[in-house]
């Protein structure tokens, strides 16, 4: 459940993610000196998954799919799923604008986490959204698990009347049972199945402030996140 109407200008290959692997990155102390991080998170984390600059390099490769996807003769019209997208959606927009591909933005709100469990009710908020009328719309989401959030809200972005709807994710989290009928356009790295933070990630709140992606230690775990 990808796309909906044909668009003849829309190129149809999906882009592949850059493979992450199970473990991170080796913690060593050497290599460690490069992640900054608030000194009270300290022993909540385990290994870095994906550096910052790993992530500023994916969404220069991703923004220049999209001008190698749509056509530049109107905007694209890219809706936010918020909180968790957010610092990824602006690296985004800030790239777009220095490639001069024209677009409109939009945020919805999102949650189905609950912990390290995902709920699978997943609420949304603010879904009447106007501007997505005959657009070219692609969704912007933080990570893809289950495939339960976006099963959720591409049934409202497409009750709006867009012209086409993409998803592009800058995670997909590589589940043995799959990511339910979801497999974004667009992807930046494929994570392992661990509860990564981060980057806009959260643990109840906790962690989008981190610069880089990190898999959640045992400690982190245990102490709940936000309380
Ligand atoms: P689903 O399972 O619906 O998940 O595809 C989508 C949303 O749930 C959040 N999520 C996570 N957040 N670490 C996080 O910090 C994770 O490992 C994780 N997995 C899912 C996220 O908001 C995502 O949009
Ligand atoms: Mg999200």
């Amino acid at each position: 459940m990808n796309c909906c109407k044909p668009d003849t200008h829309i190129i149809e290959e999906k882009m592949e993610p850059v493979h992450i692997p199970e473990e991170g990155r080796e913690r060593t102390s050497e290599k460690m000196e490069q992640f900054i991080y608030p000194s009270i998170y300290e022993s909540h984390l385990s290994n870095v998954l994906i550096s910052n600059a790993e992530i500023k390099s994916r969404v220069k490769d991703i923004s220049k799919a999209f001008q190698e996807s749509y056509p530049l003769t109107e905007p694209l019209v890219l809706v936010c799923t918020l909180k968790g997208a957010n610092p990824f959606f602006a690296a985004l927009l800030e790239e777009l604008s220095a490639l001069s591909i024209p677009y409109i933005f939009e945020f919805l709100r999102a949650k189905s986490y609950i912990g390290t469990e995902s709920s699978g009710d997943v609420k949304v908020m603010s879904a009447d959204i106007p501007s997505l009328k005959g657009r070219n719309v692609i969704i912007v989401e933080d990570i893809v698990d289950t495939g339960g959030t976006l099963q959720k809200l591409l049934p409202i972005i497409h009750s709006c009347g867009p012209k086409s709807v993409e998803v592009c994710t800058l995670l997909t989290k590589r589940l043995i049972e799959g990511n339910g009928s979801i497999s974004p356009k667009f992807t930046g790295f494929s994570v392992p199945d661990a509860f990564v933070v981060g980057y806009g990630l959260d643990y109840n709140e906790m962690y989008r402030d981190l610069r880089d992606i990190w898999i959640l230690g045992e400690k982190g775990i245990a102490l709940g996140g936000w309380k």
